[in-house]
């Protein structure tokens, strides 16, 4: 069997129609444009590349977009002068805090600083508690983009048995969470797991997050279950460009798999989309309309 392969980039457009959809059915019978405010705060390159993309996706949708770019040696009470005035302002819905922040601010007072029901990262611990009490919640965006996947290319995901290979606070324990709140059989596997290939046997979804390259091996999954790829690692190859690679060994999984996302193209363009969706329902909370189908957890 070879493996149906799920295009990440194709789905992720499709989300984002959802979105802009969403955002001019807002504007036009409710007068109201969503709006995301990112703040960056230094130079690093990766995240200024990041930071660009999620404010040209947000205006491509139609939303509102507040960049916001302080200098590396900004205080914490600046930084926090700023998430304050971003909380009170009734034109930001959403508020995101690029990470990693500079060393000397200290990341979990900033995030949980910022409005809960603004915190589109799903980062603030009032969101954590609530994903994990299943009350309505903000959901981080790559384990919200996962579930999507999910969703639709297994349908309905109640009973299903369930593999999470990685714990992290991002990805591994909220995507777990998702996984119970849509009634799946739950397993959560990581780096110190003894004798995975036993752990996976069982298992009709595979979410591979734990960031080792080819970690997962084809003849470890039970032929026709669905894996999600959520690493990116990069190979350095000498002179030649680094390439990017899963935490599944693609070439294996893909012949035993039913459905497999790839790296890159696969996961990695479903984050931002669900950024966006994440802003939408955010303006949708706050002004008590309907939340956006097909767009929230
Ligand atoms: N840095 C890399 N990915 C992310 C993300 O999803 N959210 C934030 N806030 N920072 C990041």
């Amino acid at each position: 069997m070879t493996a149906r392969i799920i295009d990440g980039r194709a789905f992720a457009a499709t989300v984002r129609e959802r979105v802009a959809q969403h955002v001019s059915l807002l504007k036009q019978e409710h007068g109201v444009t969503p709006g995301l405010a990112v703040v960056l705060v230094g130079e690093d390159p990766a995240s200024q590349v990041y930071v660009r993309s999620k404010g040209k996706q947000t205006v491509d949708v139609g939303m509102n977009s507040y960049e916001h770019r302080l200098a590396a040696d900004t205080t914490e009470t600046e930084l926090l002068g700023l998430i304050q005035q971003l909380n009170v302002d009734p034109a930001v819905h959403g508020i995101l805090v690029q990470l990693p922040l500079p060393a000397h601010l200290n990341e979990a007072l900033v995030i949980n600083a910022i409005d809960a029901a603004k915190d589109v990262d799903g980062f603030h611990i009032s969101n954590v508690g609530r994903l994990a009490t299943g009350q309505k919640a903000m959901v981080p965006c790559t384990p919200l983009g996962c579930l999507m996947m999910l969703r639709e290319y297994c349908g309905d995901l109640s009973g299903l048995n369930a593999v999470v290979i990685g714990r992290s606070n991002i990805v591994g324990k909220p995507m777990a969470q998702l996984l119970l709140k849509d009634s799946c059989t739950v397993t959560v596997a990581h780096s110190r797991t003894r004798n995975l290939p036993e752990v996976l046997k069982g298992a009709d979804i595979i979410v591979a997050a734990v960031g080792r390259p080819g970690f997962v091996l084809g003849e470890w999954i039970k032929p026709g279950a669905t894996v999600i790829d959520v690493g990116i690692n990069r190979i350095e190859q000498g002179d030649a460009k680094a390439r990017l690679v899963g935490d599944v060994d693609f070439d294996s999984a893909r012949e035993i798999a039913g459905a497999i996302t790839p790296v890159p193209g696969g996961v990695g363009p479903m984050t931002i989309a669900c950024l966006l969706a994440n802003t939408v329902t955010a303006c949708c909370r706050a002004h008590a309309l309907p939340e956006p189908v097909g767009l929230v957890a």
